[in-house]
């Protein structure tokens, strides 16, 4: 289960650091720390990144704490891309997510999608409890993966992206299809984000921000 909510977005940086301001039950949360997307200009980080050619190993790791859903996403291949966002080839969900890979630099594609209402507030969700990466915390409207499909993979006007974020915005918070179309949406630009959440999981990816203004979403009812 996720959790919807408006907000507004008081102020973002230039450094894309969200000061956020979330209003709920009454009581104001300064969600800038539990903001999941911590921008780093895309150039800046590449220094840090090898490129990873060779095959990863598996270590260990224990899924059986994790809900059926959360096992099976698992299993789904993300793109993996070098520091240019070239893509090198696929492998799973979980790969991606071990910082044991991720130290290795395990790279691949993702989005984060920002849904804002015509009060110019943001949508807001808290992740389900049950994500193997930042479980509980407020993040913004979707963040997720395109597949190693022929229809994710399409990198023309960041179609592709666009297509995976519509794709993940009626899984995660039931919005039909129809009403978040990839062509509403507005590719801005690209951050290299890495994060780790606990010690086994985490994040390195190259994110394609997306923003959609919907004047109506009469389909979604926030929580607040
Ligand atoms: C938060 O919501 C409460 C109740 O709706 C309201 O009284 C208060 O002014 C709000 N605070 C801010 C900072 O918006
Ligand atoms: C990425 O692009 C930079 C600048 O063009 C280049 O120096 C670097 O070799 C490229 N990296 C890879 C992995 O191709």
């Amino acid at each position: 289960m996720v959790r919807a909510v408006w907000a507004v977005l008081r102020m973002v940086s230039c450094q894309g650091a969200a000061a956020l301001n979330l209003n709920v039950s009454g009581s104001v949360i300064d969600a800038a720390s539990s903001f999941r997307s911590v921008h780093v200009p895309f150039r800046a980080a590449h220094s840090k990144v090898r490129h990873l050619s060779s095959a990863v190993r598996m270590p260990e790791i224990t899924t059986d704490h994790l809900d059926k859903k959360q096992v099976q996403l698992l299993s789904e291949m993300c793109i993996l891309i070098d520091e240019n966002d070239s893509k090198i080839g696929a492998d799973s969900k979980k790969n991606c997510h071990l910082n044991s890979n991720i130290d290795k630099g395990l790279l691949h594609r993702a989005f984060s999608v920002f849904i804002f209402n015509s009060e110019e507030k943001l949508l807001l969700q808290q992740r389900s409890d049950a994500k193997i990466t930042f479980p509980g915390c407020f993040t913004n409207t979707c963040c997720s993966h395109p597949l190693h499909t022929d229809s994710e993979l399409e990198e023309k006007e960041a179609i592709g992206v666009r297509r995976a974020a519509q794709r993940r915005l009626e899984a995660e918070l039931g919005i039909p299809m129809a009403q978040v179309t990839p062509d509403e949406m507005t590719y801005l630009t690209r951050i290299h984000y890495k994060a780790q959440s606990d010690g086994v999981w985490g994040e390195h990816e190259i994110d394609y921000i997306l923003f959609m203004q919907k004047v109506e979403m009469a389909c979604l009812i926030p929580t607040m």
